[in-house]
């Protein structure tokens, strides 16, 4: 525990020092500040996030890895505006979104992010075409106009699914079902893609044409993209890759290949166990 108090101080410096060496806090696409997650209260409440701290600057690429159950998803649904935090924080493009009305805050989600969640979340009475088009229509652009839909054919065509707009979702397997979620999150060219496990449903090859586009929109759109995964391979494309554990940023990595990647995740994971195991024992010990 003394170790990893340490590191985090060591890296809430190195994030500090990120947004006082840059040219300034609103080229930042992201910040968080003391964002933590409780559900629930009393004995039983589950602390998702136990307080993160980070800066992600504009046109960066950044995976976050962990185990099962480490606030992945949570981290990613605060960051993002869809959860409030219970406590902390955070800052997209600039804008404090803490506190923002759930209009305004609606209205940022449409007009500047894009998301693909763990679950694809597409409306199944509606074609692939019309998922893909409709948050240009939520944004307040006419669904049915031309330009629409060519922007749909565009992404569809570019995630391998340009012969599928006519199908509903269900008639899609998984990993294309994916690729639709994919294609509707970056079809607005939204200014931060927030992806959760965008790649889990896709075998090595599809994966790696999703993982090269999102890489596209960071390199070429100006995009920043948050991506939560559990395979090193994927997250090699990211600039940055963060390490979850039990609610905290547990360990960094600048960008790096599988191998490394994949031997950080095993030290992490064996150190939670530890940690785990021994938290487990101690409570055993006190009630016996
Ligand atoms: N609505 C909820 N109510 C109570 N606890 C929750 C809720 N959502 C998540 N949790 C708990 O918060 C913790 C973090 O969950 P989260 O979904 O963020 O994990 P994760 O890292 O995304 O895991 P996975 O890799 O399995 O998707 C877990 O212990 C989970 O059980
Ligand atoms: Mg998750």
């Amino acid at each position: 525990m003394g170790l990893r108090r340490t590191k985090q101080g060591a890296q809430d410096r190195q994030y500090t020092a990120d947004i006082h060496q840059g040219p300034g806090p609103s080229d930042l696409a992201v910040e968080l500040r003391g964002v933590r997650r409780q559900y629930g209260r009393g004995s039983s409440a589950v602390h998702a996030l136990r307080g993160i701290d980070l800066a992600l600057p504009r046109a960066s690429f950044t995976a976050v890895m962990g185990p099962s159950g480490s606030g992945k998803s949570t981290f990613l649904q605060c960051a993002a505006g869809l959860d409030r935090p219970t406590e902390g924080s955070v800052r997209l493009g600039g804008t404090e979104i803490t506190g923002m009305s759930e209009n305004r805050l609606t209205e940022l989600r449409r007009t500047r992010l894009g998301f693909v969640f763990q679950a694809f979340n597409l409306l199944p009475s509606l074609t692939v075409e019309q998922n893909v088009v409709l948050p240009m229509r939520l944004a307040g652009q006419r669904t049915g106009s031309a330009r629409s839909r060519h922007a749909a054919a565009e992404m569809l065509t570019r995630v391998g699914l340009g012969d599928k707009g006519a199908r509903r979702p269900g008639q899609l397997s998984g990993g294309q079902q994916q690729r639709v979620a994919v294609a509707r999150a970056l079809v607005t060219r939204p200014d931060v893609v927030f992806a959760d496990e965008p790649t889990g449903a896709l075998d090595t090859t599809t994966a790696a044409e999703i993982l090269a586009l999102l890489r596209h929109a960071v390199d070429s759109l100006g995009a920043t993209v948050v991506m939560v995964t559990h395979d090193p391979a994927a997250a090699a494309y990211a600039d940055r890759v963060l390490f979850l554990a039990d609610g905290a940023i547990a360990d960094s990595l600048p960008r790096a290949g599988a191998a490394q990647i994949a031997a950080r995740m095993t030290a992490l994971t064996a150190h939670t166990s530890a940690h785990t195991s021994a938290h487990t024992s101690a409570r055993a010990g006190a009630a016996a």
